[in-house]
């Protein structure tokens, strides 16, 4: 088995990650890697960003910009680059990749196949038979209306092709109701492919997260481990409350670990991913894949031996993995509730009061109405028990103005 070398952060035989997204799930995961000794750059397109309190040194600059993108990697030579988000230049992450001195995570494919929704539902869908929702794509709203028309129907989901957190997505109920849902998506896209998806309403019982950890295992071969899986509610495309572990029959169990299994095998490299997925009875359907920790993981920060951003790094690094639920848990989100410019924090005592609460504070440095400033966790011994723990704590954390 190959021995894997660790350096010393700050050293000239540092070994050094790149982040390219510095948010609350990169703030976790700089920590994790700090743990092993890495240095950590972070970048995002704003100074002060979560990640950045943490890491050893930070940039600010345009990630869509490829020009810039290739330059901060040549000036600071990272030996893994990861991404946090979707929303960059990976042109230029598949020329750095090529050139063989750095690994991105996982690859270079995946992040290009993940940030467009046509890309991975097509290659889940059609190449590898992986039961989705009836899906298609259009370009203009003539092409929409047909293939709504053809077999689609009623409900269905309509989004941009480049988007994430619910972003210019929308359900539409009723045939009047199309044309808003298109324009609403062709103008809030992050980038404007000219593309939307619409996808019919699948009827699920209950949505989930199942992280997958793609590691090397004891003989030094590419091994997948999953966790529990993660129930969560979403509201206008953004997750609020999760919890795990979500109680499953045996054949879907099954059926989610075999889909994530496959798609986690073709997309390659070495990571965590969270599959998401939907669930009815003993049926599952594929949604879509984030090549990294996801928001509704943040759980297992109370719940896991290892929590996913440890998975991340320890997997990324070639090094063991334990995917295993160590008690019950949830998480629920803390909205910043107002716009503002510098915000603080009250009610964290009463909060912190609640039997095996903690409260994470990501620091970021604006608060708008619906950003995510934080998350309250909670251990219980039911789910439900742990639900209404999580919920209470991040209610009574309450955000002002500083001035
Ligand atoms: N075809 C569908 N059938 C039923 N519900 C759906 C469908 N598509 C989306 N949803 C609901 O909307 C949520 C967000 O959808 P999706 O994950 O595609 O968007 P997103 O913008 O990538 O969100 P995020 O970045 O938060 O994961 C889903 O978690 C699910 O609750
Ligand atoms: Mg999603």
């Amino acid at each position: 088995m190959k021995q894997l070398k660790l350096g010393t952060a700050l050293t000239d035989g540092a070994t050094r990650a790149l982040l390219l997204g510095s948010g609350e799930l990169g703030k976790e995961l700089t920590i994790s890697l700090q743990r092993f000794g890495v240095e950590v750059i972070a970048v995002d397109r704003y100074p002060n960003a979560p990640a950045q309190h943490v890491a050893h040194r930070s940039h600010v600059i345009d990630m869509t910009d490829s020009g810039a993108v290739k330059q901060l990697i040549a000036m600071e030579r990272p030996d893994f680059i990861i991404p946090e988000i979707e929303a960059i230049a990976t042109e230029a992450l598949a020329e750095i990749e090529a050139e063989g001195w750095c690994t991105i995570v996982p690859n270079a494919r995946a992040i290009q196949l993940t940030m467009n929704r046509e890309g991975i539902r097509t290659l889940a869908a059609e190449q590898l038979k992986i039961p989705t929702s009836g899906y298609a794509f259009a370009e203009s709203f003539a092409e929409l209306q047909a293939a709504v028309d053809a077999g689609i129907g009623y409900p269905c989901f309509i989004k941009p092709t480049m988007s994430s957190s619910g972003k210019g997505q929308s359900m539409v109920k009723t045939p009047d109701r199309l044309e808003q849902a298109w324009n609403y998506a062709k103008s809030s896209g992050r980038v404007d492919t000219g593309k939307v998806i619409v996808e019919a309403k699948i009827d699920f019982d209950f949505e989930i997260t199942l992280l997958t950890v793609r590691a090397l295992n004891e003989s030094g071969n590419i091994q997948t481990y999953f966790c529990e899986p993660i129930g969560h509610v979403q509201e206008n495309g953004d997750y609020r409350e999760s919890w795990q572990p979500q109680a499953m029959t045996p054949a879907a169990i099954k059926s989610a670990q075999d889909i994530a299994a496959k798609i986690t095998d073709e997309i390659g490299g070495l990571g965590l991913f969270g599959v998401e997925l939907f669930i009815k009875g003993d049926q599952v359907w594929f949604s879509e894949v984030s090549p990294r920790p996801h928001d509704t993981g943040m759980v297992t920060m109370v719940t896991q031996k290892q929590n996913e951003f440890e998975l991340h790094a320890r997997a990324i690094l070639g090094l063991p993995v334990d995917t295993s639920l160590q008690k019950v848990g949830a998480s629920a989100v803390i909205l910043g509730g107002i716009d503002a410019k510098g915000v603080v924090y009250e009610g964290l005592a009463r909060a912190l009061a609640i039997a095996d609460s903690e409260i994470r504070l990501f620091g970021k440095p604006e608060a708008y109405v619906n950003r995510r400033m934080g998350v309250a966790l909670a251990g219980a011994e039911t789910i439900d028990e742990a639900r209404n723990r999580a919920v209470k704590a991040a209610g009574l954390v309450v955000i002002k103005p500083t001035f």
